[in-house]
C-alpha cells in the first residue's frame, strides 16, 4: 500500500484504514480508490474486524478526485478507465464504515465520506461538492447522495456554486451524525466504533443492508425486505444470546454466528 495505511483490530474488532497522500491533501488518485478497494474487500472478509473507520488527517479528509491526473482525460479515456465502478465495491461493504472527518472533505472526498455509513466530524471540517469551479460536475454520488442527506435546496446550491459548508452546518443539515472539537474526532469515531463492534455482527449487516434499501427500493418492497431480514435473524445464534440476556439480566455475548 502506497498512499493508505491499514491498522487492523487497532482496537477490539475495529480496523482502521487512513488516507496518507498528505502533500496532496489525500487528493483520491485511481491508486488509492484501489487501495481502498483491495483494504475494505479484506477487512470485510476479517472475522476480527466488525467495524472500519475510514480517516485522513487534521488538514483534510480529502479534497476530492485527483484533478492533475484528470486534467488531460478525454471522455473515452474516463469511459474505458471508469474509475466510479471502484466505489459500487466500498458501496458493497457489508461491515459498518464510520467516516472520521476533519479539514477538507470535498468533492470525492465528500462523497467517499457519505458513502460510509456515518460521519464524525471535527469542528475544522469543511463540506463542498467545488467540481463546478473545474467546470465538471460530482461523479461518484454527490449529486445524489448528498441531496438525499441535506436536501434539494441545500445540495443544489452547493453542487452549483461550489460553497462549502462548515462542521456545524452539516450537523444541522444531517450530512454528519457528530461534532467534536478536532483533538476529538478519531477518539469519537473509536467510541461510536466500540458500540457497533459490541453488537451481534450479523444483526448489524442485516440492518445496515435494510436501511441502505431505502434509498433504492420503493417503500413497499423495501418494507418486505426489512421483515425478511428480521425473521432470518431468528435462525442466529447471536439473537438466542441477546434474547436470553435481557431475559436473565445479563450482558450479551455476540459471536457473530
Ligand atoms: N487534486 C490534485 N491535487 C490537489 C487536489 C486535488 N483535488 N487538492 C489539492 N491538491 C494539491 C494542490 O495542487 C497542492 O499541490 P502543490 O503543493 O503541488 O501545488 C496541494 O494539494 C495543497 O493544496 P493547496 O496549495 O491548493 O492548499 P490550499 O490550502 O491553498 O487550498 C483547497 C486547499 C481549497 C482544498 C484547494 O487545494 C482546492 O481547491 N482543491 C481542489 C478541490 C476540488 O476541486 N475538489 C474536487 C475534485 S474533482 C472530483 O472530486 C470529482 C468527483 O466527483 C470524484
Amino acid at each position: 500500500m502506497e498512499f493508505i495505511l491499514v491498522e487492523k483490530h487497532v482496537k477490539p474488532f475495529v480496523s482502521l484504514i487512513r488516507l496518507n497522500r498528505p502533500k496532496e491533501l489525500n487528493a483520491l488518485n485511481l491508486q488509492l480508490m484501489q487501495e481502498i478497494k483491495g483494504a475494505l474487500l479484506d477487512l470485510d472478509e476479517d472475522e476480527n474486524t466488525r467495524v472500519i473507520i475510514i480517516t485522513g488527517n487534521e488538514r483534510a479528509f480529502a479534497a476530492g478526485a485527483d484533478i492533475k491526473q484528470m486534467a488531460g482525460k478525454g471522455a473515452v479515456d474516463m469511459l474505458k478507465i471508469d474509475q466510479f465502478t471502484t466505489w459500487d465495491t466500498i458501496k458493497k461493504t457489508k461491515k459498518p464504515i464510520i467516516a472520521a472527518v476533519s479539514g477538507f472533505c470535498l468533492g470525492g472526498g465528500n462523497e467517499l465520506a457519505m458513502i460510509c455509513d456515518m460521519i464524525i466530524a471535527s469542528e475544522t471540517a469543511q463540506f463542498g461538492q467545488p467540481e463546478i469551479n473545474i467546470g465538471v460536475m460530482p461523479g461518484a454520488g454527490g449529486t445524489q447522495r448528498l441531496t438525499r442527506a441535506v436536501g434539494k435546496a441545500k445540495a443544489m446550491e452547493m453542487v452549483l456554486t461550489g460553497s462549502f459548508i462548515s462542521a456545524q452546518v452539516a450537523l444541522a443539515l444531517g450530512l454528519v451524525n457528530k461534532v467534536v472539537p478536532v483533538e476529538l474526532y478519531l477518539e469519537e469515531a473509536f467510541k461510536l466504533a466500540a458500540k457497533l463492534a459490541e453488537k451481534s455482527p450479523i444483526a448489524i449487516q442485516m440492518a445496515k443492508e435494510s436501511v441502505l434499501k431505502s434509498f433504492e427500493m420503493p417503500l413497499q418492497e423495501a418494507l418486505f425486505f426489512e421483515r425478511k431480514n428480521f425473521y432470518m435473524l431468528f435462525a442466529t445464534e447471536d439473537q438466542k444470546e441477546g434474547m436470553a440476556a435481557f431475559v436473565e439480566k445479563r450482558k450479551a455475548d455476540f459471536k457473530g454466528k
